[in-house]
């Protein structure tokens, strides 16, 4: 059974989310119909979609072993009548912890089937030249690596006969979860003279929390993202002395061993 739509679904505020669930569908080789990009805060203000005989490609990134606040609750307010799901969460050599549980039993309670599920490795958001974690990351490897997993999603959709008889597939994690991350507000950007006023940090950014009036300033409903550092041209954005600092430096020296992703099917 191949369902006859199919959607990229994801929060990615640095892109590697995004990366992989575009590669995924590549391996999956069906007409990918619809992309809704839930980074941006105008889209996430919209009502969300509802979806029926679909195939939804769910994807965000790992922050404190969860999912970001902002895309657990817009996973909640999903409908799916038994429209078959895959989940991947990106997260950054560390560790993926409850993320990729707490997405299973949102798509679950959304009315959506799981079939697949996996947890890939993007470069950390607070890597730097100074404090590189998972540098580059996805690469070749990477890529192959979900380019055969969209492939082994096609084979299984080969053998579904009828999405109701399908157990949801088990992924590790632990319920209750672990604590949700609690950070800040602090300030850890400094913007530097380089600034040209290009306006791309504020597009990048996923809560609307740069002050445009104010030498493009970081707000205190920041989340750390990194997206608007990554973004800049002028790499006028820079992580100053702060706690956001000292954990990059931590990160690169305590998980510079390279791990691989993992990827879950159901049995059928
Ligand atoms: C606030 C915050 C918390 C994070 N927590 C984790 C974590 O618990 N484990 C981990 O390995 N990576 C963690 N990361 C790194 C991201 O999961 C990783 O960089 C991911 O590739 C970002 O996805 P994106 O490019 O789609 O935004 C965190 C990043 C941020 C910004
Ligand atoms: S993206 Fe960089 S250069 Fe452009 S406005 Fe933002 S801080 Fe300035
Ligand atoms: S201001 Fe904060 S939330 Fe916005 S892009 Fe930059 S780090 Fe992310």
């Amino acid at each position: 059974m191949h369902p006859e739509n199919t959607t990229l679904l994801y929060f990615s505020p640095t892109s590697t989310t995004k990366t992989i669930l575009n590669e995924i569908a590549k391996g999956l080789d069906q007409n990918v119909l619809t992309v809704l990009d839930i980074t941006n805060p105008d889209f996430r203000a919209q009502a969300a979609p509802e979806f029926k005989d679909s195939l939804v490609l769910i994807g965000a990134p790992v922050y404190g072993g969860r999912l970001p606040k902002d895309a657990a609750d817009y996973f909640k307010t999903i409908r799916a009548s038994g429209s078959l799901a895959v989940l991947v969460v990106v997260y950054g050599n560390r560790e993926f912890e409850d993320a990729l549980l707490e997405l299973k039993d949102i798509a679950v309670d959304g009315g959506f089937v799981p079939l697949a599920a996996a947890a890939f490795i993007g470069e950390h958001s607070f890597s730097n030249d100074e404090f590189p974690i998972a540098l580059n990351r996805p690469d070749k490897d990477d890529l192959e690596k979900a380019f055969l997993f969209g492939k082994q999603i096609a084979n299984l959709l080969d053998h579904v006969k009828n999405p109701a008889n399908i157990s949801p597939v088990n992924v590790p994690g632990n319920s209750p979860y672990k604590k949700s991350m609690s950070m800040g507000p602090f300030s850890f950007i400094t913007v530097t003279n380089d600034c040209d006023n290009c306006g791309v940090c504020i597009t990048a950014c996923p809560k609307n929390a740069i002050d445009e009036a104010d030498t493009y300033a970081t707000l205190d409903n920041c989340i750390f993202c990194c997206a608007c550092i990554k973004a800049c041209p002028q790499h006028a954005r820079v992580i100053k002395t702060s706690p956001i600092k000292d954990k990059a430096k931590w990160l690169s020296e305590e998980y510079a061993l390279r791990k691989e992703p993992q990827t879950f099917l159901t049995a059928i």
